[in-house]
């Protein structure tokens, strides 16, 4: 009888921990929301994304659980009184279903068009039931004024713990910035929703404030560990989240587009066929857009285009692999076969790039002993840090182990860039000054 009791004791321990076990291994891939950023009847996640026309245009989404079916913005002018607001326009937004694992969120989304240029906004998100609080914008202006605008290298881990402080000081040192750049890998690929989560409670309510424009890097896909061929699909998150200028080429809707501020172009692009080529993933745009040969040759056709008729006195490429790395064996041949000639026949004047984590800035080295336009910047704000190689010589300045902001300063005749570490302390900075038309000087 012991004997028996013993043995069921044992098989009751054996079972319950090899429940343990495989629960705790379910649980580093679960897909569930945690409850601390699980959606409910209210409005979350409210975020800007840049639009084509930021001085007459702010484009707004925020979240809500299944169960809210309709939303909209309310907004004015922005008034200084309480309760007594001038005449409330009000948006209806579109609802995008978001749907990952067994879970179903409505993400909304509402373009308020017809605004005037320079102006504050006040305006809150939501339902008949449940709203935001009012929170203020303001548009773009039409002519042009001294303006910055922030920029962030890969956020992705320790997004919550470390990526937080990144995001603060940087909006708590520059609050007046126009635009924000996500230069890629924004979230984890093997998270889930909780990384989204992290994102948005690290960022706040300066989603709400400043416009996003964000690339899509590798690790913004859902990784799906599959045999033989792995597969990436860009996590449904991203189409509910944000709504981006729709001038791209066709089947990079809501990735590659441009923007215009006064004096400033700005392109996004995606570079997610490296990943697919070096590794041989398979990579997915949506559940039917498959990267293929067709699809890089397009978004080449159209930068081309899109460089070739800019009239703006500064440009700027934003895109997540970059075009020399910092790193080991991390050499991006395509990126420099066929993205550098163009970048230098158009006179880009600055690549801002993420994926290598760490911060770099320098010229290309082939283009003689004084450095050339365009420089390239490589930046991390997350908290996954690698080490740079010194052998390359491209590089001009490097940091490491160090969470980095940037604020570019784009002056009547200068374009200013200066790197911050989470301390305030300014750990890169050059200028690329306009001396007469076209001729631009670096100064580093
Ligand atoms: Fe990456």
């Amino acid at each position: 009888m012991q004997k028996t009791i013993i043995s069921f004791v044992a098989i009751f321990v054996f079972l319950s921990c090899s429940y343990q076990n495989n629960k705790a291994e379910n649980d580093s891939f679960a897909k569930q929301p945690d409850a601390q950023f699980a959606a409910s009847e209210y409005p979350d996640r409210i975020l800007q994304s840049v639009s084509e026309d930021p001085s007459r245009q702010i484009n707004l989404s925020w979240r809500s659980s299944s169960e809210v079916e309709a939303g909209f913005i309310e907004y004015s002018v922005l008034s200084s009184e309480i309760k007594k607001t001038p005449e409330l326009e009000t948006e209806h937004a579109f609802v995008v279903p978001v749907t990952f694992e067994n879970t179903t969120d409505h993400y909304f989304q509402a373009r308020l068009t017809g605004l005037q240029p320079n102006t504050s906004y006040m305006m809150r998100a939501g339902s008949e039931s449940h709203r935001s609080e009012w929170f203020t914008t303001r548009t773009a202006p039409e002519t042009f004024e001294p303006y910055h605008f922030l920029y962030f290298g890969d956020m992705q881990n320790d997004i919550m713990e470390y990526g937080s402080r990144t995001f603060r000081k940087a909006f708590s040192s520059y609050p007046d910035s126009r635009f924000m750049i996500h230069a890629g890998d924004l979230v984890l690929s093997s998270g889930d929703d909780n990384t989204w989560g992290e994102w948005f409670y690290a960022g706040g309510w300066s989603f709400q404030q400043i416009p996003s424009l964000p690339v899509a890097g590798n690790s913004d896909h859902y990784r799906m560990q599959e045999t033989p061929v792995d597969k990436r699909m860009l996590f449904p998150q991203w189409n509910g989240i944000f709504q981006l200028p729709n001038n791209g080429p066709s089947g990079l809707e809501n990735l590659s587009y441009y923007v215009d501020y006064p004096n400033l172009r700005v392109i996004s692009l995606y570079t997610n066929f490296e990943s697919a080529g070096k590794d041989e993933r398979e990579i997915y745009v949506d559940k039917h857009t498959k990267l293929t040969d067709d699809l890089f040759h397009n978004q080449l056709r159209w930068m081309e285009t899109v460089l070739a008729e800019n009239t703006q006195l500064w440009t700027v490429v934003v895109m997540h692999h970059p075009v020399f790395t910092a790193r080991e064996e991390r050499d991006n041949a395509l990126l420099q076969e066929y993205f550098l000639p163009l970048f230098e026949k158009h006179q880009v004047d600055l690549v801002l790039q993420g994926h290598d984590h760490v911060y770099a800035r320098g010229t290309n080295p082939e283009l003689g002993n004084e450095p050339q336009l365009p420089v390239y910047v490589i930046s991390i704000s997350g908290g996954k840090m690698r080490e740079v190689n010194d052998d390359y010589t491209w590089i001009s300045k490097a940091v490491e182990n160090t969470q980095i902001y940037s604020v570019i300063h784009i002056e009547s005749n200068s374009l200013k860039l200066e790197s911050f570490d989470v301390t305030g302390k300014l750990r890169d900075s050059f200028k690329i000054r306009l001396t007469s038309d076209p001729k631009k000087i670096l100064d580093h």
